[in-house]
């Protein structure tokens, strides 16, 4: 079955096709970050406006870099939460209208579920069961997937999530939005234990909290704004605390869960650092750990329409009056 994915959630316009057994065909995204960063971060109304602007032909695009016509669609898949409503409406009412016009099986998808889908186009043989840690700029979940499509929710982010304190404090530092890639670069030159910081909410809870810490360098950071090598050894500091705790976290929820497969998913998995330390963890623990590649990891279609392909091979479609929902839960 061909699947066209269609991602509106937040400030990324895009669309895919996948095909069964998780195979990309096309994955195209148009970013907006642009548009945002004079305001320091997204915008929600500036954002629906560009993805009325945008989605046709970015929906074109991937047809024609996947080699089909719409007519060779066999279903759509399109993310209906969680995010912004007015993006979000944006990217069903398109799904809804081709599926309506050309008759075709559609569903909804859990943005959260699609970015652990992205771990399949990676790597399409995972062993179940599987922990998910979901790192992205407005989540950090532990999630157990006992089979496909089943979520059992271990921990959650009680305030800031890991993205939101990395592109907060990476604005007061003046590198931008969104911080995250450039923090990540940063820290690379910087030394991780030159600046105190505390370890973000270390206690037995698998639970997540990243505004104290984002507190902490809010506070460092001032009187230093523009000191080149403080800023690096910053980066490198938070990133150091951050990825520690989501490292532990996670081996302690594999004690918990004991999981053939640990899967790394959202925006911040694309960070180097964390990448390297959970692969090393996971490597002293014997255990698989699968984190997709950068471009994946980030918000796309392909996550959406590989996650959403399964549902419809299992018979599973959306009504045609889907509503989207701002705080749609996994589980
Ligand atoms: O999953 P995503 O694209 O959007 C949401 O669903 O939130 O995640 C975006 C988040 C942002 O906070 C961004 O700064 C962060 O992921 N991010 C990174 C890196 N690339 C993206 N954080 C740290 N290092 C990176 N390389
Ligand atoms: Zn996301």
């Amino acid at each position: 079955m061909l699947v066209l994915g269609i991602e509106t959630s937040c400030d990324e316009t895009a669309a895919a096709v996948v095909a069964d057994d998780f195979e990309l065909r096309s994955n195209v995204i148009a970013s907006q970050a642009e548009l945002h960063r004079r305001f320091g971060g997204v915008v929600p109304e500036l954002a629906s406006r560009k993805h009325i602007e945008r989605l046709l032909p970015v929906i074109d695009e991937a047809l024609e870099q996947a080699g089909v016509g719409l007519e060779r669609i066999e279903g759509l898949a399109v993310t209906c939460g969680p995010g912004l409503v007015g993006a979000l409406t944006v990217g069903v009412a398109a799904a809804k209208a081709v599926a309506l016009a050309r008759e075709l099986p559609f569903v909804g998808v859990n943005h959260l579920e699609g970015h652990i889908y992205a771990a399949f186009l990676a790597e399409p043989d995972i062993a179940f069961p599987v922990l998910a840690l979901i790192v992205s700029g407005a989540h950090a979940d532990l999630v157990v997937m006992r089979d496909h499509g089943r979520y059992e929710i271990l921990g959650r982010g009680r305030d800031d999530a890991a993205g939101e304190a990395f592109d907060k404090v990476a604005r007061a530092m003046g590198l931008g939005y969104p911080g995250g890639p450039e923090l990540d670069r940063l820290g690379r030159e910087g030394r991780p234990g030159a600046i105190p910081l505390p370890l973000p909410m270390a206690d037995e809870s698998l639970d997540f909290s990243f505004s104290g810490v984002k507190t902490a360098a809010l506070r460092a950071l001032r009187g230093h704004e523009g000191d080149p090598a403080f800023l690096r050894d910053l980066a490198a500091s938070l990133q150091r605390v951050v990825v520690e705790v989501l490292v532990r976290k996670t081996m302690r929820a594999v004690e918990v869960a004991r999981p053939a497969t640990v899967i790394v998913a959202g925006g911040v998995a694309a960070n180097s650092r964390l990448r390297s330390e959970m692969a090393e963890a996971c490597r002293r623990s014997g255990i698989r750990l699968v984190i997709p590649p950068p471009v994946l990891c980030t918000d796309n279609a392909a996550m959406i329409a590989a996650a959403g392909g399964r549902r419809l091979a299992s018979g599973e479609r959306s009504p045609l009056n889907l509503s989207v929902q701002s705080d749609l839960p996994l589980a």
